[in-house]
C-alpha cells in the first residue's frame, strides 16, 4: 500500500518571489521581515519533459531598423532608440504619476503610423478610458481596448488580433487560470509575466507592462519582474511638480541610465527637448545657497540647481536632509568641509535639493552640494554666471569627472561663462571652447572657496 500523498508547503516571499518549503520570519534571499507568505496551488518549478533546440551562434539577425519607433522622442531615446521586435517593456511607477497617460499617447503615435495596438487594462473601464482619450484628443480607431484580466485569454485575443504591440496595464492585475493564488500575488504576477514572455518571443510581439511601485519605491511585489523582462524602466517625478522623468534602469538592447523627460500639461504628456532652460527657469538669482551645475544622464547634459539651506540649530542633533541627492554624500561632504576649511556644521540644520524634482547620483555633483553648503553657511551668493562640477574626495581633493566637454558647451549654450572644474580635466579644454567660456582649474575644496567667494 502506498502512503497518502502529503501536501507540501510552499511558501513565497512577497519581495523577491524566494521559495521555501517552510515558513521563515526573514527572507534568506532578500533580507525582507515577514515576507513569506504561503501559496497555493503548483510552485512555478515544472517538471513537464520537453524536447529542447538548439542553433548555431552565426545567423541572420533582425535588423537595427525593425526596432519599431514611437516617434515621442523622450520614450525612443530611453528605449535606446524605440522598441525591439518581441521584447518585453515595464513602466513602473507611482500611482498617478502618468504612466496610462503615457501609453495611451504611445499608442496613438503607433496608430498614427497605421499601426493597429491591443491596449487591455484591468485598473479601468472602458468609459474611463475614453474619458482620458478624449482629454488627450485621441480618437484613433486603431487601438483597440480590452479589459480582460485572464491572461490565458490576452494571449488568446493578441494572437487572434495580432497587433503591432500590446500593452497590459497593469500586471498586477492580470491572473493565471492555472494559479490558485489571488491576482497581484508574487506566483499570479510571475506566472502572468511568464506567460507573456513567451507571447512575446514566439511571436515577435513587443509587450509594454505597466507595474505599480510600492511605498519603498520597487516594482509591487516581485523583484523578480524586473529580471524576466528586456527593459525597465521608471516613470518618477514629483506629482506636485509638472516634471516627469522616465528613466531607464535595464536595458538588453541599449544603455541604462538614459532619461526622457516630460512635462504633465492639459492635454497630456509633451517631451521637453530643452530640460536644462526648465530645470533653471525658477532659479533665483544673488540668493546665497544656490549653484548651477551640469550634470550628464545617460548620453545627455542637463543643467540643475543645486540649493544648501545651512542654518543654526536650536534642537541637540541638527537635521541633516537630501532631496534628490544621496544623504550618505552629503555626511561625507559636510565631514569634509569642517575638516579641510574648519566649519563648524554639526550645531546647523543642513538641507540640500535638487531643484525641478529630478534625482542625480553621479559623483560630479559633490562640488556643487559644496559650493552650495558654503555660499549658505557664509551668507554669500556665487556669481549667476558661474558653473561648478567635480568629484570631491575624503582630502578636499577635487578630482575628475568624464564627459567635460559635453557639460561645457552646455552650459556655454545657456549663456554662463566661468566654468570650475577639477584642474585634471581642463587642459585640453580650453581650447576646444574658445573664449566665450573661462575656465577655471580647482584642485581642493579650499581653492574652490577661494575662488567662489574671495577671488
Ligand atoms: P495616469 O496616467 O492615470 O497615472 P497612472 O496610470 O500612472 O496611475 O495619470 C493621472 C494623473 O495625470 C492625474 O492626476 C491627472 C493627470 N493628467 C493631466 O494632468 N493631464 C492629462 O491630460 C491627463 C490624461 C492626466
Ligand atoms: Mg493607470
Amino acid at each position: 500500500m502506498q502512503p497518502a500523498k502529503k501536501e507540501a508547503h510552499l511558501f513565497v516571499c512577497g519581495q523577491c518571489g524566494f521559495e521555501s518549503r517552510k515558513w521563515l520570519g526573514r527572507c534568506p534571499d532578500c533580507g525582507a521581515w515577514d515576507s513569506l507568505t504561503e501559496q497555493r496551488g503548483q510552485s512555478t518549478g515544472r517538471s513537464v519533459r520537453k524536447t529542447a533546440t538548439a542553433h548555431p551562434l552565426s545567423g541572420a539577425v533582425e535588423e537595427e531598423s525593425a526596432r519599431l519607433l514611437t516617434n515621442i522622442n523622450e520614450m525612443d531615446r530611453v528605449l535606446g532608440g524605440g522598441i525591439v521586435p518581441g521584447s518585453l517593456v515595464l513602466i513602473g511607477g507611482d500611482p498617478g504619476i502618468g504612466k496610462s497617460t503615457l501609453i495611451l499617447q504611445l499608442l496613438a503615435s503607433l496608430a498614427g503610423q497605421g499601426r493597429s495596438t491591443l491596449y487591455v487594462t484591468g485598473e479601468e473601464s472602458v468609459r474611463q478610458i475614453r474619458m482620458r482619450a478624449g482629454r488627450l484628443n485621441i480618437h484613433e480607431e486603431a487601438i483597440s481596448v480590452s479589459t480582460e484580466n485572464c491572461v490565458e485569454a490576452i494571449v488568446d485575443l493578441a494572437l487572434e488580433m495580432r497587433p503591432a504591440l500590446l500593452a497590459v496595464d497593469s500586471i498586477q492585475t492580470v491572473y493565471s487560470e492555472e494559479v490558485g493564488s489571488a491576482p497581484g500575488s508574487v506566483t499570479q504576477v510571475r506566472e502572468a509575466t511568464a506567460r507573456l514572455l513567451t507571447l512575446a518571443k514566439a511571436n515577435h510581439l513587443p509587450i509594454l507592462l505597466v507595474g505599480h511601485v510600492t511605498k519603498d519605491g520597487a516594482i509591487a511585489g516581485p523583484r523578480v519582474l524586473e529580471h524576466m523582462v528586456d527593459t525597465v524602466l521608471y516613470f518618477e517625478g514629483d506629482r506636485g511638480q509638472i516634471f516627469r522623468i522616465l528613466r531607464t534602469v535595464k536595458n538588453r538592447f541599449g544603455s541604462t541610465n538614459e532619461i526622457g523627460v516630460f512635462e504633465m500639461k492639459e492635454s497630456g504628456l509633451a517631451g521637453v527637448d530643452n530640460p536644462s532652460a526648465l530645470f533653471l527657469a525658477e532659479r533665483p538669482v544673488n540668493v546665497p545657497g544656490s549653484v548651477v551645475l551640469p550634470c550628464v544622464e545617460g548620453t545627455r547634459p542637463i543643467l540643475v540647481e543645486v540649493q544648501a539651506l545651512v542654518s543654526h540649530s536650536s534642537l541637540g542633533t541638527a537635521r541633516r536632509t537630501a532631496i534628490g541627492a544621496d544623504p550618505q554624500r552629503l555626511a561625507l561632504l559636510t565631514a569634509v568641509l569642517e575638516k579641510k576649511l574648519g566649519v563648524t556644521l554639526f550645531d546647523h540644520d543642513i538641507f540640500l535639493n535638487i531643484a525641478g524634482g529630478i534625482r542625480i547620483v553621479e559623483p560630479a555633483l559633490d562640488l556643487g552640494v559644496v559650493a552650495a553648503l558654503l555660499s549658505s553657511f557664509l551668507e554669500k551668493p556665487i556669481d549667476a554666471s558661474t558653473v561648478v562640477c567635480g568629484e570631491v574626495g575624503l582630502a578636499g581633493e577635487v578630482r575628475a569627472v568624464g564627459q567635460m566637454e559635453m557639460r561645457l558647451r552646455e552650459a556655454g549654450r545657456l549663456g554662463f561663462t566661468t566654468f570650475l572644474m577639477p584642474e585634471s580635466s581642463c587642459r585640453q579644454l580650453q581650447k576646444k571652447v574658445g573664449t566665450d567660456i573661462r575656465i577655471l582649474a580647482i584642485r581642493t575644496v579650499a581653492e574652490l572657496a577661494e575662488r567662489l567667494f574671495n577671488g
